[in-house]
């Protein structure tokens, strides 16, 4: 998940601009471009990468999946594709580490339920509780499917008692940001009721009515959602007010207009209603057809015009406001295979294929660390990178089982170990925000040449590879890395994976914890995180603990073959082959 981090403007160092880039204090908050000053003429220079995926080009569309009987998941799981790793049966997972995981999630709830229950977040340190997400409750609705594969049955049995009640067609806290309500709300909704449906996960203790309202309230939250979509050019628009269809900005991240496919796809197919995956696919249009065409194939920057459909900048990659974007191409055709999705998985293929030829680097002295830049928006590498962009590895491995190229593999488990090594070289274990590193070819700092003479930013990158900037050291119970690992042990089955995992567990178990929840870190590089910040994010619950635990779980529980998780780790049934409510 991530792009725009409004969860952050809690954080007192963070200025509070929704729609930017990144909202951290760093000095790279990159231009603000508008429809009037853009778009930028591209101006690329960097020496390309050695690294290639080979295969690409000829990759075909495999038509060996099987159709599914039926769209509506209603206890038949068909596997649409092998993913995972052939784990012997007994083997795989470590229940008593689940059962760590495990005891985190009701530690953490029960601090909610004493202090917060009904309200969006938890505030640990001052056990108070903010409306930050509209008042739902997201805290609830985005953390009660972990709670449901859990097994914590007296905690779910609450949650869809509250989710029944809420009453999604208002708030009375302002324009609704539109990507963080899709992803949390309505993702949570639908995974939740996909797995109760699912004949896997036990449902004795619950109310019928109040499994079938998951459904219901996902539909009443998408019919406000769809208000976005209703622009010039179809791309979703950032915000939508309750009361109208009004379009509040001109232009959008393209995270935030191009993170809907899975859910709008699973909507339309669960509801019967396929309006929703027409809105969706209208407004990725523009994306997938980008103009002007993007510096490399596939790699589109981070704003599009709501009016126009033009592409306002160049600075592709994997970072925040793309991210998700190009994560949910390759992921809606492991959904389904139809005409659509399978050009979006060939566009997905072209970003990645640029991405191994171009953003995939290693820093100055370090041949065997691989990191993926971003570019800048002229399209210019900066030898940066984000967080967010670590469920890179994660994608690409999932991108290579889909497709059975394995070149995406290598650069998937490059790409999970680098950002491996930005948590196990920090004093806490944890990885930071945003980090830099030297040029290979020329040891310099191309996006901020005052590292160049930096000598303290120059020692930690002779003995790490990369550097930490000032303000960048915050750990705020970001999934990413995690994820990426867990998609890695799932796939190679490789224990090593898991243990990283685990020892990223402990690291947020001995840092973020406290005498009632869990809380954000404020430095990875001080002994015990420094301090903690006053914010329980609800993705800690709906992402963080997810990827932790089903590590630990027996392989087969929410198996890749037959679940694909949206940007928020909300699990959706995959539907093999062509099927549902119509077939375009
Ligand atoms: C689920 O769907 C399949 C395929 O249409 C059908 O054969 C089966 O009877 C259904 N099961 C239930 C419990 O409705
Ligand atoms: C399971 O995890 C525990 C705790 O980390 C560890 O002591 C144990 O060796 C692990 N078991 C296996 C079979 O790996
Ligand atoms: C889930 O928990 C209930 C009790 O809360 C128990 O009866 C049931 O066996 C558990 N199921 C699994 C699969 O662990
Ligand atoms: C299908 O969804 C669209 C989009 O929200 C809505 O306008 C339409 O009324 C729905 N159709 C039915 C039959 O419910
Ligand atoms: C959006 O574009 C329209 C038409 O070009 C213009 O009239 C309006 O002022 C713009 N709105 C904003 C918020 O920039
Ligand atoms: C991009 O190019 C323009 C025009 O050459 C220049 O003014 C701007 O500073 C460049 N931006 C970046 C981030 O390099
Ligand atoms: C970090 O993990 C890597 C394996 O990915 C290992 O080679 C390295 O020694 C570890 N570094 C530290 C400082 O523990
Ligand atoms: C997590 O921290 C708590 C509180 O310090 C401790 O009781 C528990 O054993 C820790 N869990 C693990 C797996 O170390
Ligand atoms: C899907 O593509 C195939 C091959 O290009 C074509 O024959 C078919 O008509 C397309 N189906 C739809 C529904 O457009």
């Amino acid at each position: 998940m991530s792009v725009i981090v409004v969860a952050f403007l809690s954080l007192a160092v963070l200025p509070a601009s929704i729609g930017a880039t990144r909202t951290f204090t760093s000095g790279h908050n990159p231009l603000s471009v508008t429809a009037t000053n853009g778009p930028i003429v591209p101006s690329y220079s960097h020496a390309a990468a050695t690294t290639t995926l080979s295969g690409v080009t000829s990759a075909t569309v495999s038509s060996s999946v099987a159709p599914s009987a039926t769209a509506i998941s209603n206890g038949t799981l068909p596997t649409c594709k092998s993913i995972q790793y052939a784990f012997p049966a007994g083997t795989g997972g470590n229940a008593t580490r689940a059962a760590a995981v495990k005891e985190a999630y009701q530690y953490a709830w029960d601090a909610y339920n004493e202090y917060a229950w009904g309200y969006d977040e938890l505030q640990p340190l001052s056990k108070t509780a903010t409306n930050d997400w509209y008042g739902w409750g997201v805290t609830i609705v985005d953390g009660i499917d972990t709670a449901i594969i859990m097994n914590l049955t007296q905690i779910v049995a609450k949650e869809l008692a509250y989710i029944a009640t809420i009453d999604f067609s208002t708030t009375s806290y302002g324009d609704v940001e539109v990507f963080d309500t899709n992803i949390r709300y309505l993702g949570g909704l639908l995974s939740a009721y996909d797995l109760l449906k699912s004949g896997q996960f036990p449902t004795a203790g619950y109310i019928q009515a109040d499994i079938d309202a998951l459904l219901s309230q996902a539909i009443v939250l998408a019919n406000k959602l769809a208000y976005s979509f209703n622009t010039p050019s179809g791309i979703a628009s950032g915000t939508y007010t309750v009361s109208a269809t009004g379009v509040t900005y001109n232009s959008t991240n393209t995270a935030s207009a191009g993170t809907f496919l899975l859910e709008w796809y699973r909507l339309a197919d669960l509801s019967g209603n396929a309006s929703y995956r027409h809105i969706v696919d209208r407004g990725e249009a523009p994306l997938v057809n980008p103009s002007p065409s993007p510096v490399f194939p596939g790699l589109v920057g981070t704003q599009f015009d709501t009016t126009s459909g033009e592409m306002l900048n160049f600075a592709g990659g994997w970072h925040s406001t793309v991210d998700s974007f190009l994560e949910y191409l390759i992921k809606v055709y492991h959904y389904k295979v139809t005409n659509t999705t399978t050009f979006y998985k060939d566009f997905w293929l072209e970003a990645a294929s640029s991405t191994a030829s171009y953003l995939a680097v290693h820093p100055y002295g370090f041949p065997d660390l691989t990191f993926i830049s971003e570019l800048d928006d002229n399209g210019t590498l900066t030898d940066f990178m984000d967080d967010y962009s670590c469920f890179i590895g994660g994608n690409l491995l999932l991108g290579c089982k889909v497709t059975g190229l394995d070149s995406l593999c290598d650069l998937g488990i490059a790409a999970a170990d680098g950002c491996h090594q930005t948590y196990n070289t920090t004093l806490t274990g944890l990885g930071p925000i945003y980090w830099g590193w030297y040029d290979s070819a020329t040891n310099e700092q191309p996006a901020d040449p005052d590292r160049d003479v930096d000598a303290a930013t120059r020692a930690w990158a002779e003995e790490y590879g990369y550097f930490i900037e000032y303000g960048d050291e915050v750990y705020a119970s970001f999934p990413e890395s995690i994820e990426s690992w867990f998609y890695a042990y799932r796939i190679t089955g490789d224990q090593r994976w898991a243990d990283y995992v685990w020892d990223a567990f402990l690291a947020i178990n001995s840092t973020a914890r406290n005498d009632v929840a869990f809380a954000t870190v404020n430095n990875v590089n001080m002994p015990f995180g420094g301090s903690q910040s006053n914010s329980l994010d609800s993705f800690f619950f709906a992402e963080v603990l997810k990827y932790i635990y089903l590590t630990f779980e027996d392989p087969s529980v929410v198996d890749l073959g037959q679940y694909v998780f949206n940007t928020e780790s909300h699990p959706v049934l995959v539907q093999c082959g062509i099927g549902g409510v119509d077939n375009y």
